[in-house]
Parts: C-alpha cells; sequence; structure tokens
C-alpha cells in the first residue's frame, strides 16, 4: 500500500507550502483530488480495508479531501489580496515635488456671475438666501397673489410631482419664507434654479437660473430700486449703465416694472441684439404688493419694499457674448473651458 493518510496530508502541506502561483494551487489540487488524484485514490483503496473499518475510513478521506480542498481555496484567496495590495501600492505612490500635469477645471459662467453679484450686494448689506427647488403651489403661486385659475399662471407652466408639489418656476417663490423668516426690516438676495415647461431655442430653456432681491423697510420708494439696480449693474459690466424703467404685470408687485439697460453691444444706437431700440430687457421688479407683505407676516402700515427677478442665465450671456442659452446646459467641456480657471 502507498502512503498512509497521515502522511500524505504532510506531504500535501509540504507542497501548497512551496506553491505560489496559480497554476501551482491547480497542480495541487489536480495532484490530490482530481480524478486520478492522490486522495481519490484513497478511496479506490476502500476495497483493501476491513469491512468493519470502511465507514469511518470513508468519512476520515472525505474530511481529508474537504481539508485540502479548503486550503487550497484559502491560498488562492491570500495571493489574489495580496497581489491587489501590491497593485494598489504601486499606483497609490506619488511624488508630491512632481509639477502637476492636470488640467483644473474652470467654474460655470453662471457661478461666475453669480458670485459677482452676490459679493455687490452682500457690500450693500443683503443677505444672501438658499432655497429649495422643489415648492409647493401656496409658495411658488399663492403666497404671491396669484391665486388659482389666475391668468398670470399660463406664463409659468411647470413640471409637477405627483405629490402635487412642483419644481419652482421663479425665484420669487422663495419670498413668503424669507420673510417670515427675518420679518422688516430686510435685504436679501436668493439665487436659484428655475424650471419651465417650455420648448428650447437660442433663448428658451426649461431650465434657467435667477436672482431675486427684496428690500423692506420703512420710506422704500422706486427711487431705492432704480439705485441698487443701477449700481448693481454697472458694477457688474464695469461701467455706468444707463437703465429705464416701463410698465409691466407682475401680480406680486404694485407697480410693476420691465427694467432695461442700454444696449451694452451698440451702446444704445440700435442693432440686431437689441432689435433696434437700443435697449435690453434684463429685470423685471417692483414695489412688493401689499397682499405679499401680508402673506409673509409684515405690517404693512409701517413697511414698503421693492423686489426684482435678474435673470442671471441672461446677464450671464450678456456678460460673456453668449449667443445660444443652450451651451449653458450643454455641459460642453469646450464652452466652459473658456472661463476663468
Ligand atoms: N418672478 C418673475 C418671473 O420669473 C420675475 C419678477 C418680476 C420678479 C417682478 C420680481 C418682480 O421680484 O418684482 O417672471
Amino acid at each position: 500500500m502507498g502512503m498512509t493518510m497521515q502522511e500524505l496530508r504532510e506531504q500535501f502541506y509540504e507542497k501548497l507550502q512551496q506553491a505560489n502561483a496559480a497554476e501551482a494551487f491547480e497542480e495541487l489540487r489536480v495532484r490530490y483530488l482530481g480524478k486520478k488524484g492522490e486522495i481519490t485514490g484513497l478511496l479506490k483503496n476502500m476495497g483493501a480495508i476491513e469491512p468493519s473499518m470502511r465507514k469511518e475510513y470513508g468519512a476520515k478521506v472525505n474530511a481529508l479531501k474537504e481539508e485540502v480542498e479548503n486550503s487550497i481555496k484559502k491560498r488562492i484567496e491570500e495571493a489574489h489580496a495580496r497581489e491587489l495590495e501590491l497593485k494598489i501600492a504601486a499606483t497609490e505612490r506619488y511624488d508630491l515635488t512632481l509639477p502637476s500635469t492636470l488640467e483644473t477645471g474652470s467654474y460655470h459662467p453662471i457661478t461666475l456671475v453669480q458670485r459677482e453679484v452676490e459679493q455687490i450686494f452682500a457690500s450693500m448689506g443683503f443677505t444672501i438666501e438658499d432655497y429649495d427647488e422643489i415648492v409647493d403651489d401656496y409658495h411658488c403661486f399663492e403666497a404671491l397673489n396669484i391665486p388659482k385659475h389666475h391668468p398670470a399662471r399660463d406664463m409659468q407652466d411647470t413640471y409637477y410631482l405627483d405629490n402635487g408639489q412642483l419644481l419652482k418656476t421663479h425665484t420669487s417663490a422663495a419670498q413668503n419664507a424669507i420673510m417670515r423668516k427675518y420679518g422688516a426690516p430686510l435685504r436679501a438676495i436668493f439665487p436659484g434654479r428655475c424650471f419651465r415647461n417650455e420648448s428650447t431655442d437660442a433663448c428658451h430653456e426649461n431650465t434657467f437660473f435667477q436672482m431675486e432681491g427684496i428690500m423692506i423697510d420703512e420710506n422704500i420708494s422706486i427711487s431705492n430700486l432704480i439705485y441698487f439696480m443701477k449700481t448693481m449693474l454697472s458694477e457688474v459690466f464695469q461701467r455706468d449703465i444707463k437703465v429705464r424703467l416701463r410698465p409691466g404685470f407682475f401680480p406680486f408687485v404694485e407697480p410693476g416694472f420691465e427694467l432695461d439697460i442700454s444696449c451694452l453691444i451698440c451702446g444704445g444706437e440700435g442693432c440686431p441684439s437689441c432689435k433696434n431700440s437700443g435697449w435690453l430687457e434684463l429685470c423685471p421688479c417692483g414695489m412688493i404688493h401689499p397682499n405679499v407683505l401680508k402673506a409673509g407676516g409684515i405690517d404693512t402700515e409701517k413697511y414698503t419694499g421693492f423686489a426684482f427677478g435678474l435673470g442671471l442665465t441672461r446677464l450671464a450671456m450678456m456678460k460673456y457674448g453668449i449667443k445660444d442659452i443652450r451651451d449653458l446646459n450643454s455641459g460642453n467641456l469646450k464652452s466652459l473651458d473658456q472661463f476663468v480657471k
């Protein structure tokens, strides 16, 4: 008879010790567990075993078989783990003193303009507020003096969620919450992403940015509004900007205006960009409607205020001469690459 079970076990472990590559493990598996393998061979010896001992013998051989199988498996797993560790160690090694060859990213033009405008308003005592993109009907419309079925809702078709909430159509949707949070007097701006169910073209997108602002205090008048807008725009464009107000209707302001700036491309002479009028529409605004102040818990006997909804996307397009609004949401790195790093 060949080796005893114990001898076979010892021999196996000795060989396993020496094995260190995938092929070597496979070789061992075939040598001991394969059809013609040594452990399999032990079972074939069964005939030579005394019948009363066979059961015990069979169980012992099976136990050895399992032991060998598990030991090989364990070694294979260990080898894999070691290989991975080596790989990680090799790729993670870096030299801090090497000059970088990686390109750095750039800010999106809307982010650049947003930060600039934020800074200007912050220097005039305005706080900067963040607000949800998902709002309810009350905040987006009702609190802004736009009751259900009011025709003004038609201009702001949007995306409704199953639970009745909606994606905000304008940053004005934050007015009520901000008035309730701070009360009067109050100076705040709140930039945000807005959504409308629009067919897109060079001037229209379903997703765009606005920057809303409100100022509420005693004796606030239209002259305050004009002063703040003119100062802000002159800073953004780094030159004195001429503005004009035209009447405009928005249910949440009374009186309401469209604020135009003199065309920056032709200097007011008239060109295709301003449809030969010499003026560009930039910022609807007005004196906050008493119903809106009341809904925000503000004492209308004591306070008045102005509000504006600056088209941030529009402003970025004008500042950087971007002709197609869709470039801004395209994610195209070539468009972004042109902006300040
Ligand atoms: N929320 C309006 C819109 O998106 C814009 C607007 C108009 C905002 C007048 C204002 C305002 O604050 O006073 O169409």
